[in-house]
């Protein structure tokens, strides 16, 4: 959520700063901004994509070699220039950049009021850049000395970077609660909330953790030290990235090159943890922890979104394999409530991004709670991977399109090993059930490529939906988490209301809804509950509704209920979820770019969700 880039060394930073904000769009999209320090402070600010604010600065002077950016989501003000980033102190002194929220900026604004400090945004960070200055001019202070007094008096979540006008041989940045990245090249210094606009510059970095102010200096040295002045010892890391991951590759869009990544992402995820010809499991993360893991009373899993859904197949598989107890909690309301957590419970996270503030939180109070805590991420380095005291990465690649899909089957594709590792440790299924799971588990590249190979009758079908204004997604068991993940794509990228259910609730209450402008999108590929889930569908059917089954390759039965079918091919059960979400990645794709949404990038959204 908001996305921050910043330079200093001996290159132009306007080039520079336009192209990590145009790698960073996926986090905020609302407005853009730049600051350049070249003996004044020039900032350019424009609401909309970063390219409205290149068009708005053409022509104008953009020389300098330190600079700031910032593309933004909105939380306090509206998307406009005026509330855009870089916000700039009374005295023209000084330019900041922020990711996150400051919560006390009502009180912090009315007390630099009384000394005659006067706002032209309404945002919390045009507060912030007022209050170090404040403290700066007061007593004279440098910069990182003001900047770090300063937040000992703010409550919130933050992620900033400042110049100052009068020292144009240093940035300043800091961090709590949102992330932020320092690369280190020769002689230059590259500030980002994620390595990816750093990645082609260089590959060695830091990331500030919370509560630590970094000075990066023109001369290539560097400090860090804490809120409280301690010193602190960094760790730098090197990067695992390549440029390409971050590009289109040829796709129009994001979503549907991430979409088309899935055999080979299923495959990295798998790769060297599971191995059918030697019948083995192994995840690192749950090795370390065996004992504890193995004999937990329960299983809390946290997260938000489609990372929930994720969480909610998870709960399938590791009652139904491992018969461990499960709970699946939304982070936001996990936080907020006031639940019993125990150190018997290892409590599991799982993200995408590795930043939501919710699932950040809620781990931090299961960890206050001496619960175990363990990660399940795609972004290496990221908050959560790094508080948790065990994990493991799903190694999905950068996903860009705001809408998840090559990680959401990463996560299923990392909780099903979980499950099938827990299942086989505990002793709840046979060694030739394992076998078995094992074999057919590393078939599933191969079948998700099927599945993709159904793409242009999908699109077909998309043109019966894309005028409807509302859909419904049904499904029973493993496949009632793809019914909720099925209408949440649908509705965030296509703006079209859609509700996923599942199928046997229909008939206390949604059935009420069914009529011919109602699409319903139903999973029918359980072999457990297949007569009821085709008696679902007569059902809908007699109240003429469109029905769009996903069923396994060869079906008999439904294919002559429903008005149109996808086919996936047949696999056990557990695993059919792993296929099942792809037609329904395909199908919102294609109906969003017929209503001429903006796949990759929809309104209101961001990829990384850092603020409550
Ligand atoms: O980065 P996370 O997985 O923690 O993000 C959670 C949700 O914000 C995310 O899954 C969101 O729902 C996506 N836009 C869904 O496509």
């Amino acid at each position: 959520m908001c996305g921050i880039v910043a330079y200093i060394g001996e290159k132009e930073a306007y080039p520079l700063l336009i192209k990590g904000l145009k790698r960073l769009e996926y986090r905020g999209y609302d407005s853009a901004g730049v600051a350049l320090l070249n003996g004044d402070v020039n900032v350019y600010k424009k609401k909309g994509k970063v390219q409205e604010l290149v068009n708005h600065a053409q022509g104008a002077k953009k020389n300098g070699t330190l600079g700031i950016g910032h593309t933004r989501w909105a939380t306090h003000g509206a998307p406009d220039d005026l509330n855009a980033h870089p916000h700039v102190s009374g005295d023209g002194r000084l330019a900041l950049v922020h990711n996150g929220i400051i919560e006390n900026y009502a009180l912090l604004k009315k007390a630099l009021e009384k000394e005659g400090h006067v706002f032209h945004s309404e945002t919390d960070t045009e507060v912030l850049v007022h209050l170090i200055e404040e403290i700066q001019n007061r007593d004279n202070l440098p910069l990182e000395e003001a900047i770090r007094i300063a937040l000992t008096r703010v409550v919130g979540a933050y992620a900033i970077v400042v110049l100052d006008k009068n020292d144009p041989n240093k940035l300043v940045a800091a961090r709590k609660a949102s992330p932020l990245v320092i690369g280190i090249g020769e002689n230059e210094f590259f500030l980002a909330s994620d390595a990816t606009p750093i990645i082609e510059h260089t590959k060695k970095v830091i990331y500030l953790n919370d509560e630590e102010i970094a000075v990066v200096r023109r001369s290539g040295s560097y400090d860090i030290r804490t809120i409280n002045n301690e010193v602190q010892a960094p760790f730098i890391h090197e990067l695992d990235m390549k440029i390409e991951m971050l590009e289109k590759g040829g796709y129009d869009y994001f979503m549907l090159k991430e979409i088309h990544e899935q055999p080979t992402t299923i495959s990295d995820c798998m790769r060297g943890r599971l191995n059918a010809d030697e019948g083995w499991i192994m995840l690192g993360g749950l090795e370390e922890h065996v004992n504890r893991i193995t004999k937990a009373k329960r299983i809390i899993i946290a997260a938000c979104g489609t990372s929930w859904h994720a969480g909610l197949i998870a709960e399938y598989l590791i009652e139904d394999l491992a018969r461990l107890p499960v709970e699946v909690e939304y982070a936001s309301e996990l936080r907020y409530r006031n639940p019993i957590i125990t150190e018997d419970d290892v409590v599991i996270a799982i993200s995408q991004s590795g930043e939501t503030a919710d699932t950040l939180a809620a781990l931090e109070l299961a960890k206050e709670k001496g619960a175990l805590i363990y990660g399940i991420v795609n972004v290496v380095g990221s908050s959560i991977a790094r508080i948790t005291d065990a994990g493991s990465y799903i190694h999905a690649g950068p996903e860009i399109g705001v809408a998840s899909t090559k990680a959401f089957t990463g996560q299923v594709t990392l909780l099903t090993m979980m499950a099938l590792s827990l299942a086989h440790k505990r002793g709840t299924i046979s060694t030739s059930y394992f076998q078995q799971l094992l074999n057919e588990m590393s078939n599933i590249p191969k079948k998700v490529e099927k599945v993709l190979e159904s793409n242009k009758k999908i699109e077909y079908i998309a043109q019966e939906i894309k005028d409807k204004p509302n859909a419904l997604y049904l499904g029973r068991g493993y496949n009632f988490p793809i019914a909720l993940e099925g209408a949440l794509k649908l509705k965030e990228i296509s703006y079209i209301h859609a509700e996923g259910y599942p199928a046997a609730e229909m008939k206390h209450g949604p059935i009420a809804l069914i009529d011919e402008e109602m699409p319903v999108i139903v999973i029918a590929t359980n072999k457990s509950a297949y007569d009821k889930i085709a008696s679902n569908i007569q059902e809908v059917k007699a109240r003429k509704g469109l029905v769009i089954a996903v069923v396994t390759e060869g079906d008999e039965v439904i294919s002559q209920i429903a008005d149109y079918t996808i086919e996936i091919p047949d696999t056990e059960e557990p695993f059919t979820p792993l296929l099942s979400v792809i037609p329904l990645q395909l199908l919102s794709y294609h109906i969003a770019l017929m209503r001429d949404c903006n796949v990759d990038q929809p309104r209101n959204l961001a990829k990384s969700v850092t603020v409550e």
